[in-house]
């Protein structure tokens, strides 16, 4: 499913002394079928958009069309917003936190009965997507209290994953985990973007942009500043969006300025590095 944002506004507290214009005229294509970043510094607008997605919040003005669906201020053209949650989910910062049942299995079927699914094939497909994100059966009838941070957002995945949307929103979904747990997250989204779905996510961390990424979007004060591949992005100049370059990155330039002639967009990780280096000897 194509995403086409159209001139898209939104004001919190709008017509009131302190509203805040937190998009301001944003126009995007993202990309079907792939993995797209969205960075920017806080405040610039990043949850708010993916917000508008699904039409969790509805545009001030200008449109987001997601394949046939269309969100808009108009309520009349938004009938089929529950439907369109379906196929494009958002896993919020700190999903955990939404965990509430007293059995992971149960926390992971809540979503599908929201969705009409009776109790037993609510409880199939739950197992099938614990199953998918890595959760042993040993823990299905535990509580999700009892759960480690990783495995408590892995459940939380699950939840969300269980519902077979078709693009999968993410935001920030390392934050606060430690390097092992970030990377079986990250790992699971690759295998959800390998799959055929398209993944979108908001991120503080440019390694994930450069090693995950084939898009990203750079938001500022509301706006794009930037859409393009990472390798555009961190060749750049960079100074006005407060982001860093990661250390691959900076390290690839300097073999470059060195007179080592690489192909920059397609070194996204160290593996990528040696076996290029690997074809010069
Ligand atoms: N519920 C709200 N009410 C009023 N203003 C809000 C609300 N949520 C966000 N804002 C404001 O809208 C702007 C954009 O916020 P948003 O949360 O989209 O930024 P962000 O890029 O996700 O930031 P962060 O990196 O900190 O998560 C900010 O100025 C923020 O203060
Ligand atoms: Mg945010």
């Amino acid at each position: 499913m194509q995403i086409k944002i159209s001139n898209l506004s939104y004001t919190y507290l709008a017509k009131t002394p302190n509203e805040v214009e937190a998009l301001h005229n944003v126009s995007l294509d993202i990309p079907e079928g792939k993995i797209t970043s969205i960075i920017g510094h806080t405040g610039s607008g990043k949850s708010t958009l993916i917000q508008t997605l699904n039409g969790l919040l509805l545009p001030t003005s200008g449109e987001v069309r997601v394949g046939e669906f269309v969100v808009t201020n108009k309520k009349k053209k938004n009938k089929r917003i529950k439907e369109l949650r379906k196929s494009l989910a958002i896993v919020f910062q700190f999903p955990e936190y939404q965990l509430f049942e007293e059995t992971v299995e149960k926390d992971v079927a809540f979503g599908l009965k929201n969705y009409g699914y009776k109790e037993v094939e609510a409880i199939k497909l739950a197992h099938k997507a614990l199953e998918e994100v890595g959760i042993d059966k040993s823990f299905y009838k535990r509580s999700p209290f009892e759960l480690s941070g990783g495995e408590k957002r892995r459940v939380a995945i699950a939840g969300i994953i269980a519902l077979n949307p078709d693009i999968l929103v993410l935001d920030e979904p390392t934050a606060g985990l430690d390097p092992k747990g970030s990377k079986i997250i990250l790992n699971l989204i690759n295998k959800f973007n390998k799959e055929g779905k398209t993944i979108i996510l908001v991120t503080h961390d440019m390694n994930i942009v450069l090693n995950y990424s084939d898009f990203v979007i750079v938001m500022n004060d509301g706006k794009v500043a930037f859409e393009g591949t990472p390798s555009d992005l961190f060749s750049g100049d960079i100074s006005t969006y407060s982001i860093d370059v990661p250390e691959l990155f900076k390290f690839v330039k300097l073999l470059e300025s060195k007179g080592i002639k690489l192909d920059i967009s397609k070194i996204r990780s160290i593996d990528d590095l040696i076996s290029q280096l690997k074809e010069k000897r």
